[in-house]
């Protein structure tokens, strides 16, 4: 799987644990930086990673800042990308697997490397489900996306 990695200065702590994880299970990291400890924007990289997404050049992503609330709420401003703050490995795959999550938003001044690359692993490894009632909401939330999301 393609997976975009990116992060503002807060997340860069853990972006390499990131892309370390999703190499050695398998998958192909694109990292859309930041590169360094300098401070940038948040927005700016949670944008990047949900472009990546929606234009097929990612099929998910892993976005992080300080406490990854700011990456969440940017990336859930693009249509296409649904993003969650996920801490625990239990939300990390049954957002994907109920709610088709897309953007796995991670914060490195709240978790530390081990816990992680194990909800990276819970991430990457879930599949959404075609069960009818989980496709029942999430063409709810997407009919909502649709009316309120123009353009
Ligand atoms: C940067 O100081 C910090 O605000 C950012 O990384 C993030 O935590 C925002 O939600």
């Amino acid at each position: 799987m393609r997976v975009a990695v990116a992060s503002d200065h807060g997340g860069f702590p853990l972006k390499d644990v990131v892309i370390n994880t999703l190499k050695a299970l398998g998958h192909t990291p694109i990292d859309l930086g930041t590169d360094s400890a300098e401070s940038v924007d948040y927005p700016d990289f949670a944008e990047l990673a949900g472009k990546a997404i929606v234009h097929g050049e990612a099929d998910r992503a892993v976005v992080l800042c300080g406490s990854g609330v700011g990456v969440c709420i940017a990336g859930n401003k693009i249509k296409g990308v649904y993003a969650c703050l996920c801490h625990d490995t239990y939300s990390a795959a049954q957002g994907v697997e109920h709610d088709h999550m897309n953007m796995l938003c991670l914060g490195a001044r709240v978790i530390g490397d081990e816990l992680a690359k194990k909800i990276v692993e819970a991430f990457i490894t879930a599949e959404p489900s075609d069960d009818p009632r989980h496709l029942r909401r999430v063409g709810k939330t997407r009919l909502i996306e649709a009316k309120e999301m123009k353009g």
